[in-house]
């Protein structure tokens, strides 16, 4: 069979396949394998007990359970869920936010693959318009989704110091101005909280890209996957952004729904239309039951409450504890820095004087049953003639969501694996 060349970026080998199918089949032929490596929320029992209670409530309401599995949705989604949604994200974030700003799409992740092509890639005009990503390492599940080649242009941080063992990346501005002249851009877009270094764009560094962005009258497209108003996986103080120019995407997954696939859309109406097209040319219709399950919880504003209380905490202390554990097993043997866990579910783990690769090192640890994921996955973008940058081959990602004493084994047997290169 001969594949397209959108064919073969879609359907072959690419760093978010081989992430999912190490997922799936150490969940399902491998349970031996610590799981460090996906990006599957932790099941809080708090949050776990909630959508059951959810869940009975709907079934509870025989009409409405009935209505939500037997009807297809609108396109942009359920009316009262966008209804709802607006309503909640007036009153927590004081965004003048309509149902005309709100889409819901299959997950954030299809709100990217429609966004990024809706935007990027060959124009009527004659140009290639491409996606620049301002600070990687940024979200593999990025790479493979433009339909055709070239669609990221990329810019690495500038790299601080922030304790002995620390580090935070931070935008390189001049080099994101300088790729905004050089190249013809459509969007910029920014994971926050970042997967996969758990880093959080301050306010003004956010501040500065919509600047940028308003100036090359482009949007500036912000992934909130973990951040606020839900599911507020985000560990230092930090605003939520939206406004005219920035289209927003949430989702449900980090909730504890990753299995309902409902990601959303905010952003200006002629956006949400497009959206809603795509949705009803690729699938028909959105999964509901997403939006049955939460659409109480933003009406009472208790998601909002959730995410503060219960699940912020979780995940902060799951870093915290993570982390000292790593200082712990490493024991000064040779030389790391975790990057500033701000927020998201994983710690960045660099290693200046790694003698293998981090792909290497990733299948040596994979071999003891231990699953991260390797960094050089989550650098993409880069022209192919800059210049060397090792720091891409040094760095794992492993998430603190899995059970605690996994986590900390895990984290153990990569120390050991790393003194004994
Ligand atoms: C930064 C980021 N964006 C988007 C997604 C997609 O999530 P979903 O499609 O489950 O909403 C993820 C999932 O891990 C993510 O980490």
């Amino acid at each position: 069979m001969r594949f397209s060349i959108a064919g073969q970026k879609l359907g072959g080998p690419s760093g978010i396949t081989t992430l999912m199918a190490d997922l799936g089949q150490a969940l399902t032929t491998n349970p031996g394998m610590r799981m460090l490596g996906g990006g599957n929320p932790a099941h809080i029992p708090a949050m776990m007990e909630i959508w059951r209670q959810q869940m009975g409530v709907l079934l509870a309401d025989g009409g409405a359970y009935d209505r939500m599995l037997a009807n297809y949705d609108g396109p942009q989604g359920s009316p009262a869920f966008l209804a709802a949604l607006a309503g909640f994200l007036q009153r927590q974030c004081g965004w003048d936010v309509t149902p005309e700003n709100l889409a819901v799409t299959p997950g954030g992740q299809s709100a990217f693959f429609y966004l990024f092509n809706l935007l990027a890639g060959p124009h009527a005009d004659g140009t290639h318009r491409k996606i620049l990503l301002p600070l990687i390492p940024e979200y593999i599940g990025y790479e493979n989704q433009g339909i055709g080649p070239d669609w990221f242009v990329a810019c690495p941080p500038l790299m601080e110091r922030t304790g002995e063992h620390r580090f935070k990346y931070r935008v390189d501005f001049p080099a994101v101005a300088a790729a905004l002249q050089r190249e013809n851009i459509a969007a910029i877009c920014v994971s926050r909280p970042t997967n996969p270094t758990g880093n959080v764009l301050t306010d003004e560094e956010i501040s500065q890209l919509s600047d940028l962005a308003v100036a090359h009258g482009i949007p500036l497209l912000i992934d909130n996957a973990y951040g606020l108003p839900f599911p507020g996986a985000i560990f230092v103080p930090a605003q939520p952004h939206w406004d005219a120019g920035t289209i927003l995407t949430l989702s449900l997954s980090k909730l504890g729904l990753p299995g309902t696939r409902t990601g959303i859309v905010v952003g200006p109406p002629e956006i949400i239309r497009a959206i809603s097209a795509m949705t009803s040319v690729v699938g028909l219709a959105n999964t509901n039951l997403g939006q049955a399950l939460s659409r109480p919880l933003l009406e009472t504003d208790a998601l909002a409450r959730l995410s503060q209380e219960t699940i912020r905490p979780f995940y902060e202390e799951r870093s915290r504890q993570a982390q000292v554990w790593f200082d712990a097993a490493v024991a000064g043997r040779f030389p790391y820095a975790i990057h500033e866990s701000e927020g998201a579910f994983f710690l960045w783990l660099w290693f200046p004087e790694l003698p293998i690769s981090s792909q290497e090192l990733y299948e040596k640890l994979k071999a003891r049953q231990v699953l991260v994921v390797p960094g050089e996955s989550f650098f993409f973008g880069l022209p192919p003639h800059s210049p060397d940058w090792p720091h891409r081959r040094q760095c794992l990602r492993v998430t603190f969501c899995q059970d605690p004493q996994i986590v900390r084994q895990g984290l153990e047997i990569i120390a050991e694996g790393v003194a004994g290169l």
